[in-house]
């Protein structure tokens, strides 16, 4: 019986799969099981904020599921403690693959964000559907007029396949997605399947020590 309880829990640990937010920062550490909550559970904005470029600016993630749909809200209240106090500042996407993603996320491109100055403490949450639960993650920046995020923050998307129409608050998400060289997505897509297999191998191991 408790041998059959383990291997319930691991699968439910296998299909129970998340997103990470890689830039800007979090909020806090990702918090798996509180990531269904608003902002990963972390309820107060982070006291050192992350300076973010009011045009021309990204975020990037780490997709767990095969198939999700993402998007961003935005608020300027100093604490944001409700959905109410947020706005949509890139629509909502449908994107397939697991692994690495960066989106264009450009405040001089969106008529809820054009009013944002230089200076101004802006709140963002990631939201993201993979087809279980809806999750979210915030990451609390200052904006810049000025700022270039570096060249050190990853910028890459592991597939090049697109399930869904680009946002169309953010224009030059349709004229980036072609720009990935053929070969480079191939062998990414390689990678990303040589990664899953290597998962099943270790979920597969983790049965037969769980068994034995
Ligand atoms: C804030 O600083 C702490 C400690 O240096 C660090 O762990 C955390 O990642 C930082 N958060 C942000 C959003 O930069
Ligand atoms: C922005 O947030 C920082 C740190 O939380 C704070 O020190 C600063 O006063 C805030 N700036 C404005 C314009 O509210
Ligand atoms: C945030 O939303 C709550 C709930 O709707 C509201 O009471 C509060 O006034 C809002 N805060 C700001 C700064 O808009
Ligand atoms: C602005 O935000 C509202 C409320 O979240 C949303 O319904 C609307 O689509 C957003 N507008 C744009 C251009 O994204
Ligand atoms: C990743 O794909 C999205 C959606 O097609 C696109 O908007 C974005 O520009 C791509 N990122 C890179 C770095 O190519």
């Amino acid at each position: 019986m408790q041998r059959y309880l383990a291997l319930l829990l691991l699968f439910v640990a296998v299909v129970n799969a998340h997103f990470q937010l890689q830039f800007p920062p979090p909020r806090g550490a990702f918090d798996e099981d509180n990531e269904p909550k608003f902002c990963d559970g972390y309820n107060t904005p982070a006291a050192n904020r992350t300076t973010f470029p009011l045009t021309g600016g990204f975020f990037s993630l780490n997709s767990e599921h095969p198939k999700w749909t993402a998007g961003v809200l935005v608020s300027s209240a100093a604490n944001p403690t409700s959905f109410n106090n947020f706005s949509q500042a890139v629509s909502f996407f449908q994107l397939e693959g697991e692994g690495a993603f960066c989106i264009p996320l450009d405040f001089s491109a969106n008529a809820n964000t054009t009013s944002f100055q230089n200076g101004q403490n802006i709140t963002i949450q990631i939201v993201f559907d993979g087809g279980d639960d809806t999750l979210y993650q915030c990451a609390d920046l200052t904006l810049s007029n000025d700022f270039k995020i570096s060249s050190d923050v990853k910028c890459s998307n592991a597939t090049g396949s697109s399930a869904g129409t680009p946002s169309p608050s953010s224009p030059t998400a349709t004229g980036a997605s072609g720009a990935s060289s053929p070969t480079q997505s191939a062998s990414a897509q390689g990678m990303a399947m040589s990664l899953g297999v290597v998962g099943w191998i270790s979920a597969i191991w983790a049965i037969a020590l769980t068994i034995v």
